[in-house]
């Protein structure tokens, strides 16, 4: 049998579903029922009626998918996917900087582990962090691990004092702005859509700024002919699929994110023969970084 034909059977046999991240391979992004950015994800597990989640990304989505839904088995094609800026920032810190200023809001990225999205109040993620901190009550705001989103939420909101974090992702933020200056000159016609985990200076130079499933809708909406996209390669596969006779291209080195790279449809397959490894988090800890998600859901309605 071939390998989506048995995939599909497994699924039906474990009533599961498949949610994937633009940023895993083309292959992998055909073999899943969903595929999109971090908040359409965190928004579909809620909505799926299948007891069963099995989850291309890496770890913090099939966390988060778990957090929301801890009554279904949510089940990682690799479990060893993970993002290193999830581990970013130090929850002993958040508790300091909380006992020298109570009302201070603690506001944490979705990519981030389960035990700092504990320390929050509200979690968001690309797609909603400058509408989410803009609607908080508090004027003084914590924003964990991204350095780059949170200065670009913090340019966006300038109400706000924003604290800013250390935490960066290696495969944004490595991003150079000459390197986009030197794709305009070989392609005027092209506009420059990049993620806020860019550095400011790729940022800056942005005719549009925004999460992945932002710059897909941007480009299949523009009249504009090219696109120098400044985000994880993988968004290639939707935006050349979904816009015949445009042109993508992307900076050098290829933004590419390791771990979202490893997954496989042969480990898919054989993650649907087995069951292996279900996301298991400790009770106590599932309740306090529930709290967060439920909270981001509720005010991004
Ligand atoms: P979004 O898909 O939410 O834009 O986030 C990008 C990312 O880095 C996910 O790991
Ligand atoms: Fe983490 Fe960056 Fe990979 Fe996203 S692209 S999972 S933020 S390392």
């Amino acid at each position: 049998m071939e390998i989506a034909q048995e995939i599909r059977a497994l699924k039906k046999a474990r009533d599961a579903v498949i949610l994937a991240h633009y940023y895993v391979e083309p292959e992998v992004q055909e073999l899943a029922d969903y595929v999109g950015d971090s908040f359409f994800l965190s928004k579909k597990a809620v909505e799926l009626p299948q007891s069963t989640i099995l989850f291309c990304g890496v770890s913090f989505m099939g966390e988060s998918a778990k957090l929301l839904n801890p009554e279904k088995t949510v089940l990682m094609a690799e479990p060893a996917a993970d993002c290193p800026m999830a581990h970013m920032a130090d929850p002993r810190a958040v508790a300091e900087l909380r006992r020298q200023d109570p009302d201070l809001a603690v506001v944490c990225y979705i990519n981030s582990t389960a035990v700092l999205k504990a320390c929050a109040d509200v979690c968001v993620t690309s797609a909603n962090a400058v509408d989410i901190v803009r609607a908080l009550p508090q004027r003084r705001v914590l924003f964990l691990p991204d350095r780059n989103l949170a200065r670009y939420v913090a340019a966006q909101v300038p109400e706000k004092e924003i604290l800013l974090p250390n935490g960066f992702c290696p495969t944004h933020d490595r991003m150079l702005s000459d390197e986009v200056e030197r794709l305009k000159a070989l392609h005027p016609e092209a506009l420059v859509l990049a993620h806020p985990e860019c550095p400011q200076a790729v940022t800056d130079g942005a005719d549009y700024v925004g999460s992945t499933s932002g710059i897909l809708r941007f480009a299949a909406g523009s009249d504009a002919p090219a696109f120098i996209i400044c985000t994880e390669h993988g968004v290639r596969h939707p935006l050349t699929r979904d816009n015949p006779g445009k042109a993508f291209y992307f900076p050098q080195p290829t933004p590419v994110c390791p771990d979202m790279k490893t997954i496989t449809p042969q480990k898919i397959l054989q993650i649907l023969q087995t069951g292996a490894h279900p996301v298991e988090i400790d009770p106590a800890l599932m309740t306090a970084a529930r709290r967060p998600l439920d909270e981001m859901l509720r005010l991004a309605r």
